[in-house]
């Protein structure tokens, strides 16, 4: 399969590259980094983007910004942050991506475990992942050709642990590696409108 890994050079996109790569013919892209370039936060990028790629497999998202702060602090334009990045930039990336996938082939989002365990400064984190899950479960129900979607919902990942593992107190790390295997499930299987929870303990 050709598939596509936006944010492939990062924490969980590396894993996920890892993981695929032994099988599949993977093109990494990034804003900074990767095989190509996008901004997910620029309709204009992505569509340039999916152009110079061409036809493909199977579309993976391991990036989406949002933003942490307390939630007396956080305002109209710091939530703006999390839904231009982590919601309505995967979002637009199924939305075009529709036209350039192929019959049969798959889209894999990502949300995380805040929308689940509400942690301080988490409030944009928590709603932008539950509303990625509730987009996933309403897509699959309606899309075409045979393509499917899917989302992976990770808790902290042990590589991130020195980043954030102070507010994630009590929670038990995942290794990437495992979480990759929820990307391998979703584009490697049959399934289509999961959330793929990975790591929760309850
Ligand atoms: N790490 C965790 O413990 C964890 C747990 C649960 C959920 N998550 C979620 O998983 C996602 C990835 O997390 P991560 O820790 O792997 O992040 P990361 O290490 O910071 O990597 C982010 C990746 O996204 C790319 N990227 C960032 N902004 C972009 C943009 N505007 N357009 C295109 N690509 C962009 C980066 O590429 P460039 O460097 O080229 O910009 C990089 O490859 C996030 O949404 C995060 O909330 C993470």
């Amino acid at each position: 399969m050709k598939i596509l890994v936006i944010g492939g050079t990062g924490t969980i996109g590396q894993a996920v590259v890892h993981e695929l790569s032994q099988r599949h013919t993977i093109i990494t892209a990034g804003r900074e980094h990767g095989d190509v370039r996008l901004d997910m936060t620029n309709k204009s990028s992505i569509e340039a983007m999916y152009k110079s790629v061409g036809k493909f497999d199977a579309l993976i998202v391991t990036a989406g910004q949002v933003h942490f702060a307390p939630l007396t602090d956080m305002t109209d334009e710091l939530y703006e942050i999390g839904l231009k990045n982590k919601l309505m930039g995967q979002v637009n990336l199924v939305l075009i991506g529709m036209k350039y996938i192929n019959d049969g082939g798959s889209f894999t989002l990502t949300s995380g475990i805040l929308s689940q365990e509400p942690l301080r400064l988490a409030s944009s984190a928590a709603m932008v992942n539950g509303a990625v899950d509730s987009f996933v479960k309403t897509a699959a129900v309606e899309m075409p050709r045979g393509i499917r979607i899917n989302v992976v919902s990770p808790t902290i990942l042990a590589e991130s642990v020195q980043k954030y593992g102070d507010a994630f107190q009590g929670f038990l790390p995942v290794p990437a590696a495992h979480v990759a295997l929820a990307y391998s499930k979703s584009v490697e299987g049959a399934q289509t409108g999961q959330i793929y929870r990975v790591g929760y303990t309850s």
